[in-house]
């Protein structure tokens, strides 16, 4: 299972460090904005989720900051950190497993003993259970799975604890009570012909734990991008309606290819008095999407569809189901980041490739795969924020803090939510992909 992913000389950090050199005017047109050239370091006191593609989003209060990384990391060169990191890795041997989603910067990523999309990486922290430490180098909520399917005695590590996700921020666990409480006083909690429920919580992997356990005490579940047809295929065989939360895009184009119509899919603002909807509507939805979205993927537009087709002639155009409804029509095909590894993997040489998800995937792809032509839908560099902010310096940080004997940044789900949580995630895990 290890694999060791070689940096790309284009590395996403390396692109965007060259545009803030002598060319810096180019900088401001080339990547969404200039502060990605800065250390993550620079935003750890600061509240908000940093430069990137969710840099406008808002951050709830409570969001978990990072304390200062001390100075020997952050003045650290490319060069010194990867070798700290090299050394930790070896002195740690089998008592660390470090875990890398494919967003990850390459300079993290090639230090990764197992890649994947979050699917897989949930996965995987079940496989090494001899492992002391699981480093996780993702968002938060993938931290929190982690420590959820792993041994009570691994301890789960976040390099960055700013790693949050902004749209796993969007729904919060009172917020989801409350549209829970408005709708079973509509539909009534008992369960109704066949023994179906009125409405089944479904949950994508990107929310909080607490939300996790919301769903597992209420009979619902967890699903991914790379296997929310088939939840909800299941929630279907035991409810109604599904409550799909928080990403509104992901719950549209699955329902959609399933053959729900539009209109049964009303969308639930939680600042508004049954959402934003009438009694009646409610009565006749099928799908009820929380109004979630993320800011990396609402980036890729139809527009960007078309010029890649026009400048491209035979153009695969593949995007990620988190992209707004009418991108994902308009591409070839949809599915999540280990769909577009695959497709890429097993397509003959020569194909072009235009792909609508985060730029390090998208770059990395490139490298490994130069007979065929790949490219990102958007010309901009944006990556996503919080993924960013996992720099090879908090890398080197945790992994010598480890060698040292001590645990930084451990992740720990409380365990009121915890039990619950996992029910919910492992009845995703039982349903098939
Ligand atoms: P995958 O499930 O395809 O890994 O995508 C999850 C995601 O958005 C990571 O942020
Ligand atoms: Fe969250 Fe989007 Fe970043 Fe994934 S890519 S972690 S959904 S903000």
């Amino acid at each position: 299972m290890t694999e060791t992913i070689p940096v790309p000389s284009g590395s996403v950090a390396t692109r965007i460090a060259l545009l803030s050199g002598p060319e810096e005017a180019q900088a401001q047109t080339a990547a969404c904005t200039p502060g990605l050239a800065a250390g993550p370091w620079t935003f750890d006191a600061a509240p908000g989720y940093g430069p990137g593609a969710s840099l406008g989003d808002t951050v709830p209060a409570g969001t978990p900051r990072q304390g200062e990384l001390p100075a020997e990391y952050r003045e650290a060169g490319a060069a010194e950190l990867d070798e700290r990191i090299l050394r930790a890795k070896a002195a740690l041997g089998s008592r660390a497993v470090i875990l890398g989603h494919f967003y990850q910067r390459d300079e993290v990523v090639r230090h990764a003993d197992f890649v994947g999309d979050s699917f897989q990486l949930a996965r995987a922290a079940k496989i090494r259970p001899e492992a002391e430490a699981i480093v996780f180098c993702g968002v938060h909520f993938m931290a929190e799975t982690a420590d959820l399917l792993s041994g009570p005695d691994q301890a789960v590590v976040l390099p960055n604890l700013a790693a949050g996700c902004s749209m796993a921020d969007m729904a919060d666990a009172d917020s989801v009570a409350e549209c829970w409480e408005q709708l079973t006083a509509l539909y009534g909690k008992a369960p109704q012909a066949g023994g179906m429920r009125p409405v089944i919580p479904v949950t994508y992997m990107n929310s909080s734990a607490a939300l996790k356990a919301f769903c597992g005490e209420n009979g619902g579940i967890v699903c991914t991008s790379s296997n929310a047809a088939s939840v909800l295929e299941w929630a279907f065989e035991r409810g109604q309606r599904v409550l799909f939360f928080p990403d509104q895009h992901l719950g549209r184009n699955t329902a959609k290819t399933m053959g729900i119509p539009l209109d049964a899919m009303p969308m639930w603002n939680p600042r508004l008095p049954l959402g934003g909807n009438t009694a009646e509507r409610l009565q006749e939805a099928k799908v009820l999407l929380w109004n979630g979205f993320c800011s990396v993927h609402k980036r890729f537009t139809v527009e960007q569809i078309a010029r890649a087709r026009a400048e491209h002639p035979g153009v695969r155009v593949i995007v990620h189901p988190e992209c707004p409804m009418p991108v994902v029509d308009a591409a070839d095909e949809s599915g999540s980041t280990d769909y577009i590894q695959k497709a890429i993997a097993a397509a003959p040489a020569g194909s072009t490739f235009a792909i609508g998800t985060e730029i390090n995937m998208v770059n990395r792809l490139a490298a490994q795969y130069p007979e065929h032509t790949i490219f990102c839908l958007d010309p901009v560099i944006c990556p996503c924020s919080t993924m960013y902010r996992i720099h090879p310096g908090y890398l080197a940080w945790v992994l010598e803090g480890l060698v040292a004997g001590e645990v930084r940044n451990r992740i720990t789900v409380p365990a009121a939510t915890a039990a619950a949580a996992r029910t919910a995630l492992e009845r995703m895990l039982a349903v098939r992909p």
